[in-house]
């Protein structure tokens, strides 16, 4: 695993935007995983820029996302597919049915979850994987317990990633019971991974991640095993690896 150390969140979307804009213009056709939450929030505004600078196109890029919560619709401005737009999507050049999340409001979820799972495939695969981690290992919502083998799966929500989740919601309540997830042997199928974390809240989970045994009780230890990760960390998420 390679790591790199950014000074703070705003530094560290800086590099990752660099690392997923390098990639694309070395690849016009390039296939990105695309991560939800806070953390990448700073790395969609620096692509953003980019690409109103006409230093990036997405017009011949696919995306996927890892996972969206089941049972909201796409307007509902909690459920990924309205982040996705609001944040990215409606700010570049990528073509609407190139952008793809899975359909947490699909009538046959499990269906779906092998539909998206073979568009995957269709496409090429993953090139790049933007990830984020969970307090307790998750990525994507692979939570904790999640096999090592499976592929795009329904999962029902920890208590603690719900309660983690409140915070864009009225009330824990509102909160989904499920979701539809990419899971980890799809994520280890991707060619190339690159995992941020911010904050010093984070720091614990990132020293697990990197030096703990590797355990389906803690999802984020797979990627030890991966070919090609690169972790993009700030300080304050790093304090507990450099002690
Ligand atoms: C989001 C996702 C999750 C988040 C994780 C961290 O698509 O798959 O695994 O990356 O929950 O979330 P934040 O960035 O909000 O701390």
């Amino acid at each position: 695993m390679n790591i790199i150390q950014a000074e703070n969140y705003q530094q560290m979307s800086e590099l990752a935007a660099k690392k997923l804009i390098e990639q694309i213009n070395s690849k016009s056709d390039s296939v990105l995983g695309l991560a939800t939450g806070s953390t990448p929030e700073g790395l969609y505004e620096e692509i953003i820029k980019a690409h109103k600078e006409g230093n990036v196109s997405f017009k011949d890029v696919t995306t996927f996302n890892l996972d969206e919560y089941v049972g909201l619709s796409k307007d509902n401005d909690q459920s990924y597919y309205y982040y996705m737009h609001k944040l990215l999507f409606d700010h570049i050049d990528l073509k609407d049915n190139q952008a793809n999340l899975p359909n947490g409001d699909a009538e046959d979820l499990q269906e779906e979850c092998s539909r998206y799972e073979a568009s995957i495939q269709q496409a090429g695969g993953i090139d790049i994987q933007i990830l984020g981690i969970g307090l307790n290992g998750h990525i994507g919502f692979n939570e904790p317990g999640t096999p090592f083998s499976i592929q795009t799966h329904i999962v029902d929500l920890d208590a603690s990633t719900r309660n983690a989740n409140a915070r864009f919601f009225d009330s824990i309540d509102e909160v989904p019971l499920q979701a539809i997830t990419m899971g980890i042997d799809s994520i280890m199928q991707t060619k190339q991974i690159i995992l941020l974390v911010s904050g010093s809240k984070k720091a614990e989970a990132l020293e697990k991640l990197v030096n703990g045994p590797v355990t389906e009780d803690f999802p984020a230890s797979i990627l030890q095993k991966h070919p090609n990760v690169t972790i993009i960390a700030d300080r304050e998420a790093l304090a507990e690896l450099s002690q």
